[in-house]
């Protein structure tokens, strides 16, 4: 099969969808792979570590669109690019089509195979192509709140972790899911008090568990949350409902209860965000002070790592490109229950019920489903 790797052209993305490794693995099953001059340079991979891989390195996008059987990206394919797109041909990115009608009436005009790295889906209902970004960006959330508790960020001065004869900061966690408990993880790990909310007792129990009950946990409601971070110094929104948008936790009214200074990381931004007065913010300008709380809303935290980030994606696409690659996206969709739960279009069709819902769009059954 040829698959071809095309650089990024959304504005600041510096991630790349294969790394010179999967290259090696998969010119050792035979295939050709077609890189993008320059696409991996954001992520700290050269040309020359993708040739040596074996990749055959291409000038221009054109021909990789032109001649790729699968094209393997991290963001959803943008207007330059939708003139260049084949018909039939499996475009494996984040897709995110439920929010972007013209995207999705483009790529079913073009006829393209579209399989969406966000609906992926184990047989838990896990998102295992999802959890990478979602792990980084706790993770991150955390250092990006300890900058914005700087003075010259407009912050309170507070070093999270404190020193010898001053406490530690508190950072209150909104959301025990995948970036609650990773910022949870991090914060600990600096030496910050931790509370952590969400309205599943379970999820609240294994963290409470892990962490050896170094955290205060809470179920989370109107009252609990306004007593929390009321004492805050760092307020981390990590929540989410699936597919809906983010519930608006923290009101303006909530906020004024803070003490000038304290900072709000929130990272469910890219879901409308969790805080009334969630604005979304870039790495170019991250901050803006609402009611006097330093507000960071970055969309895309895992840009900002964009070689950590692109391992982590990778490592978890990289099996899915493998078994399309040597397979047949055909095979690969029917034996592959949670790959064909990515399948979003086929033949100018949409096949995410979700998908269409959103747009009041027909939908097709998933063809690759077993026959019941
Ligand atoms: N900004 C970024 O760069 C970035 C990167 C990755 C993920 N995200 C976003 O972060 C959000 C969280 O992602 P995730 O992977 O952790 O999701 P997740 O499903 O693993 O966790 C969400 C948690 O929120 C909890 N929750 C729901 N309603 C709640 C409420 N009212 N109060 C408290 N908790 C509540 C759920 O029970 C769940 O445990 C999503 O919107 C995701 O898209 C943003």
């Amino acid at each position: 099969m040829i698959i071809g790797v095309p650089k990024e052209i959304k504005n600041g993305e510096r991630r790349v969808g294969m790394t010179p490794q999967g290259v090696d693995a998969l010119v050792s099953h035979h295939h050709r792979v077609l890189v993008e001059r320059g696409a991996g340079v954001g992520a700290g991979f050269s040309d020359h570590e993708y040739g040596k891989a074996g990749a055959i390195l291409v000038d221009k996008s054109k021909d990789i669109w032109g001649e790729a059987d699968l094209v393997v990206k991290v963001k959803e394919p943008l207007e330059p690019e939708f003139p260049l797109m084949k018909s039939g041909q499996v475009l494996f990115t984040y897709l995110h089509l439920a929010a972007d009608r013209e995207l999705t009436l483009k790529l079913m005009e073009r006829r393209i195979v579209g399989i969406g790295y966000e609906t992926v889906q184990a047989k838990d209902g896990s998102l295992p192509l999802l959890r990478p970004m979602s792990e980084i960006a706790g993770r991150a959330s955390v250092l990006a709140g300890g900058m914005c508790l700087e003075a010259r960020h407009g912050g309170r001065g507070v070093l999270l972790c404190g020193a010898s004869g001053v406490p530690p900061a508190k950072v209150v966690i909104l959301g025990a899911g995948v970036v609650g408990t990773n910022a949870c993880k991090v914060a600990l790990g600096i030496g910050a008090r931790v509370s952590i909310l969400d309205i599943h007792p379970e999820r609240l129990s294994y963290l409470h568990d892990i962490t050896q009950g170094h955290i205060a946990t809470f179920i989370s409601n109107r009252m609990t949350i306004g007593e929390e971070i009321a004492g805050a110094d760092l307020v981390i929104g990590g929540v989410l409902i699936p597919g809906a948008q983010a519930p608006k936790l923290v009101t303006r009214q909530m906020l004024k209860k803070m003490r000038p200074g304290s900072a709000i990381v929130d990272v469910s931004v890219d879901q409308g965000g969790c805080f009334e007065t969630t604005k979304p913010t870039t790495h170019e300008n991250p901050t803006y002070m609402e009611e006097g709380i330093v507000h960071y809303c970055v969309s895309n935290i895992p840009g900002a790592f964009p070689r950590t980030s692109t391992f982590a994606l990778t490592n978890a696409t990289f099996p899915y490109v493998l078994q399309i690659s040597d397979k047949g996206y055909e095979k690969a969709l029917i034996e592959n229950d949670a790959l064909r739960k990515g399948l979003n279009l086929i033949d100018g069709k949409i096949v995410c019920q979700a998908v269409a819902e959103s747009f009041g769009l027909g939908f097709i059954e998933n063809p690759f489903s077993p026959l019941p």
